[in-house]
C-alpha cells in the first residue's frame, strides 16, 4: 500500500505540462521520448524493442544567471525525416548511410529565451543538441550542463579519467550505475571520465556515450552520480563570471551545442559499425579536396623515443640532411609514401622557443624538398609547441606558407604541456579555448593545402568529415610509451581495448609496427626506477605478428610504420605486409572481438577487391576460426572469388616476451567459402592479404 502511495505521489510530481512527443528511429525498434514536466522540467528517456533503455533523465543548461530546466513553454515540434548516402574523402568506408528520423522541440523560457533541442534517432542510437536560435539575447555565459544518462540496465563503462594527461592513459572498465557518492570534489577529481566511454551492459548489449561535432565549445566529461552518467563541461581557467561561477562557454546566438550522443547495439560488430558521429557532422567544407591524400609514412622518430637520436643538435642528431635522405630512399624502395622528420627546426633544447620555419643548420630544407619532389616522398613537416599554442598560432599563417613552398602537405603538430597557453593563457587544452585553437589550426592549414596529423589534441569527435585534412590525431597512451614508460610499456591487453574506446572517436596515430624489441638506451638503472625487474627496459608487450595485426586493428589514414629502416630491414619478409597495407578502404567489419581480450577486422582496400585481416590478442594466446564469407558477401557477389592470400602468423612457439620474433609466412589459395584457424601467442597476433584472381 505504501508503495502505491508513493507511486502516486510520484506521478502527481513529475505531471506533464504537454504530453511527451516521440521519435523513433527509421526501423521503429528505438524511440526517444521528449518529456516536459512541470516540476521537474524538461527530461527524455529512450526505448529499444519496446524495453526502457534510458529512464527519465535530465536535459538543460545552466547559465550565468538562469537555470534553463524548467519554466519552458513548448511551442512548437516539428518532425522530418532524411535517408541519404554520402562519399568519404577518406576513411574506413568509401559511402555511408545516413538514415534517420529528426524532431526539433521548440522552447520558450518564462525569461523570454528561446532554446530548441533537436533530437535525431537512429536505427543504432540517438543524439540531440541544443540551439539558441537567433534572439534578442546575444550572449550566454553556460557554468553547466544538466545532461545525463539514466541506464535502466546494469552496465560497467571502458574509460579513462578526464585528468588523464593528452588521454594516454590505460581504459578501465568500472560500474557507472549504481554510484551513489554525493561527494561533488571527489567526483570532479577521481570518477570522472574523459569522454567517450563504452558500456558495456549485464545482458550482453553495448553503448557508446560521446558527442559530435565539437566546435567553440569545451570538450564533455562525464561522471556518475546518483545511478546516472552526467555531464561535466571542461571549465575555464583563470576566469569566473560576475557572481563567483566557474565558466565552461562563452557563447553569441544563434549557436548550437555539440551533439550528445549514445549508440546503442546487440553486438560489438554492430557498435564498431555505427556511423552516427560522423553522420552527426557537417558535410566537408573544403571545396577541392583531391589534394587530401591517405598515405603510410616513416620518420625520424622511434630513435628519439629508444635514446639512440636525440631532437636537438649534437652527435646523435636524428634529422640531419644525409638521415633525413636514408630515410626518403628507402622509403621510395619499399613504396612508403612520406617521411616524417621530428627536430628539424631549432627550439629542442629548452622546449620554449621553438622556430618553425629555421631549420638547424645540419639540415638543408631546400635539398631535401628538392629530393622530396624528385623521388615522389613526401616530407612530413612536425611542429611540437611545447603547448605554446598562443605563438603558434600567432604565426600560423608564415608557417604553413613555409611548409607549403617547400612542397610539405602534411604536418604533425605536437602540444607537450598538461595545460596550454592559448591566446587565453593558460587553459586545459580541452576547454573552449582549446577547442578554438585547434578549430583554427585545421581551417588554415586547409587554405594551404596541409593535412594535419594532431598529437595532444582534444579528443576526436568526427570533424574529420567536415575538415578531411584533419587526417589522424594522437591522445592516446600510444607506442612510444613502449619506448620509455617508467612501468615497463603498454600491458598486451591495451590494443585489444582501443579499437572499441579511443578509436571509436576517430583514427589513431599510434604508431604500430616496431620489428626490434631490444632497448637498452631506456634500460633500467641500477636502482631498479625503470621497467620492472624481469623486464629490464620498457619494452613492446607484443610479437612482430602482433605489430602487423595493427595495421588492420588500428584505422588511421595517415599510418605510420615507426621503427627504423635497419629493423625493417631484420625481418624484409615480415616487412613486405608493411609495404602492401593500405590505409583507405572500401568497407571495414569487426569479425570478432572483446573488448580487453582480442579483436579481428577484416577491411577492403578502396578501390580494388583486395582485403586485408588483421588480429591482435592479450597476453592469453587464442585460436581463432575466421569465416571468410565476408569476402564476397561484402561485395555484393554471389560467385565464389578465388583468392591468393598471403598468411602472417605466430610460430607455435612465439610469445611477446621470450620469442616475438617466431613467425611464418604462408601463401595459400583460398575462397570465400574456406575459413582460416589461426593461433595468435600471447600478446601476438596476425595479418593477412587476399589479393583477388
Ligand atoms: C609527443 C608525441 O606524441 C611524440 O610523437 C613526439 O615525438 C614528441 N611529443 C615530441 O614532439
Amino acid at each position: 500500500m505504501k508503495r502505491f502511495f508513493y507511486f502516486v505521489a510520484v506521478c502527481l510530481f513529475m505531471t506533464a505540462c504537454k504530453p511527451s512527443s516521440e521519435l523513433s528511429s527509421p526501423d521503429g525498434t528505438l524511440t526517444v521520448r521528449f518529456e516536459h514536466y512541470c516540476s521537474q522540467g524538461i527530461a527524455y528517456s529512450v526505448y529499444q524493442n519496446g524495453e526502457n533503455i534510458i529512464e527519465s533523465s535530465p536535459l538543460g543548461l545552466v547559465t550565468e544567471n538562469l537555470t534553463l530546466q524548467k519554466g519552458f513553454h513548448l511551442k512548437h515540434i516539428k518532425h522530418t525525416h532524411s535517408n541519404s548516402q554520402w562519399e568519404t574523402v577518406w576513411g574506413e568506408e568509401r559511402l555511408i548511410t545516413d538514415h534517420h528520423n529528426a524532431m526539433l522541440v521548440e522552447l520558450e523560457h518564462e525569461t523570454g529565451l528561446r532554446m530548441n533541442i533537436e533530437f535525431r534517432a537512429f536505427n543504432d542510437g540517438f543524439a540531440f543538441r541544443y540551439i539558441f536560435p537567433k534572439q534578442a539575447t546575444k550572449s550566454l555565459i553556460i557554468t553547466d550542463e544538466l545532461t545525463a544518462y539514466r541506464f535502466t540496465k546494469d552496465a560497467e563503462a571502458w574509460s579513462i579519467p578526464w585528468r588523464t594527461e593528452y588521454y594516454e592513459g590505460l581504459w578501465h572498465k568500472r560500474t557507472i550505475n549504481n554510484s551513489q557518492s554525493s561527494n561533488a570534489e571527489s567526483q570532479l577529481t577521481t570518477d570522472t571520465l574523459c569522454s567517450p566511454v563504452t558500456i558495456e551492459f549485464a545482458d550482453g548489449t553495448y553503448g557508446f556515450v560521446h558527442e559530435a561535432a565539437l566546435t567553440d565549445y569545451p570538450a564533455q566529461n562525464l561522471y556518475v552520480r546518483e545511478g546516472a552518467l552526467r555531464t561535466y563541461l571542461t571549465p575555464w581557467m583563470n576566469k569566473q563570471t560576475a557572481n563567483n561561477q566557474e565558466p565552461k562557454a562563452f557563447v553569441k546566438t544563434p549557436f548550437s551545442t555539440p551533439w550528445r550522443m549514445v549508440i546503442l547495439t546487440k553486438t560489438l560488430p554492430e557498435l564498431v559499425a555505427s556511423r552516427i558521429m560522423l553522420n552527426l557532422n557537417e558535410p566537408c567544407k573544403i571545396e577541392d579536396t583531391s589534394w587530401i591524400k591517405p598515405m603510410k609514412f616513416m620518420g625520424i622518430w622511434w630513435g628519439m623515443h629508444v635514446k639512440t637520436m636525440t631532437w636537438e643538435q649534437g652527435p646523435k642528431h636524428g634529422a640531419t640532411t644525409e638521415n633525413m635522405e636514408r630515410y626518403m630512399r628507402f622509403a621510395k624502395e619499399h613504396g612508403i609514401q612520406a617521411v616524417l622528420a621530428e627536430g628539424w627546426n631549432k627550439g629542442w633544447e629548452d622546449w620554449k622557443h621553438f622556430d618553425f620555419t629555421t631549420p638547424y643548420d645540419d639540415w638543408n630544407m631546400d635539398y631535401l624538398s628538392r629530393l622530396a619532389s624528385e623521388l615522389g616522398v613526401q616530407i612530413v613537416g612536425h611542429n611540437e609547441t611545447g603547448g605554446n599554442a598562443a605563438d603558434y598560432e600567432k604565426d600560423l599563417d608564415s608557417i604553413y606558407r613555409y611548409h607549403a613552398l617547400h612542397g610539405i602537405h602534411a604536418i604533425k603538430t605536437g602540444y607537450v604541456a598538461p595545460i596550454i597557453r592559448t591566446v587565453d593563457g593558460l587553459q586545459w587544452n580541452k576547454g573552449q579555448s582549446g577547442v578554438r585553437h585547434y578549430r583554427k589550426v585545421i581551417e588554415t592549414a586547409a587554405k594551404y593545402q596541409i593535412m594535419i596529423d594532431n598529437h595532444e589534441p582534444v579528443m576526436p569527435t568526427g570533424l574529420q568529415r567536415t575538415y578531411p585534412n584533419l587526417v589522424t590525431q594522437e591522445g592516446v597512451r600510444g607506442q612510444e610509451w613502449n619506448a620509455w614508460s617508467a612501468d615497463g610499456g603498454n600491458p598486451c591487453e591495451h590494443v585489444t581495448v582501443l579499437p572499441f574506446t579511443r578509436i571509436m572517436a576517430g583514427p589513431v596515430d599510434f604508431t604500430p609496427g616496431v620489428f626490434h624489441f631490444e632497448n637498452p638506451g631506456n634500460a633500467i638503472d641500477p636502482t631498479g626506477t625503470r621497467g620492472t625487474a624481469d623486464l629490464n627496459a620498457p619494452r613492446v608487450h607484443a610479437t612482430l605478428m602482433n605489430q602487423l595485426g595493427l595495421f588492420v586493428c588500428f584505422y588511421s589514414p595517415l599510418q605510420m610504420a615507426c621503427d627504423l629502416p635497419e629493423h625493417y630491414m631484420e625481418h624484409p619478409d615480415a616487412f613486405s605486409f608493411i609495404e602492401h597495407v593500405p590505409c583507405n578502404w572500401e568497407r571495414s567489419l569487426l569479425v570478432d572481438g572483446k573488448i580487453g581480450d582480442f579483436c579481428i577486422f577484416a577491411r577492403q582496400e578502396r578501390g580494388t577487391n583486395n582485403w586485408y585481416l588483421g588480429g591482435v590478442t592479450d597476453e592469453e594466446p587464442r585460436e581463432v576460426s575466421i569465416p571468410l564469407s565476408f569476402l564476397d558477401e561484402q561485395n555484393g557477389n554471389t560467385q565464389t572469388g578465388q583468392y591468393k592470400a598471403v598468411l602472417y602468423l605466430d610460430a607455435e612457439d612465439a610469445e611477446w616476451m621470450s620469442r616475438p620474433y617466431a613467425y611464418n609466412i604462408k601463401e595459400i589459395e583460398l575462397t570465400s567459402a574456406d575459413t582460416l584457424h589461426i593461433r595468435m601467442a600471447s600478446g601476438g597476433g596476425f595479418a593477412a592479404e587476399f589479393i583477388c584472381r
